[in-house]
């Protein structure tokens, strides 16, 4: 089962376990982590599940697609050039070790 680690904005770090085909959001929400709101669900509508790739993870996810793109043109936190929505990063075997850092507000 890949693991996704998610890192705080005070430092602090949660190793979470997902599974092949869910969402980082899913994944985060399941283990009831804070930092990820999700208030649409997943449905890429909300932009509450904001979080920053870690720049060494970016070259193996997949492109953003235009309603993400536009989505995150409103985030709570400011938009970075590795800002994604986590409901649009489906988990692989392949993302074994992803590394994402929360925002400091997700509203
Ligand atoms: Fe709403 Fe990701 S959960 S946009």
């Amino acid at each position: 089962m890949p693991d996704i680690t998610f890192i705080h904005p005070d430092g602090r770090s949660d190793r979470v376990e997902s599974s092949d085909g869910e969402s980082a959001m899913q994944a985060a929400t399941r283990h009831g982590l804070d930092g990820i709101l999700a208030e649409c669900g997943g449905n890429a509508m909300c932009a509450t599940c904001h979080v920053y790739v870690d720049e060494s993870w970016l070259p193996r996810l997949p492109a953003i697609a235009d309603d993400e793109d536009a989505l995150l043109d409103g985030t709570a936190a400011e938009r970075r050039p590795n800002s994604r929505l986590s409901c649009q990063i489906t988990i692989t075997s392949e993302l074994d070790g992803l590394v994402l850092r929360l925002p400091k507000r997700q509203i």
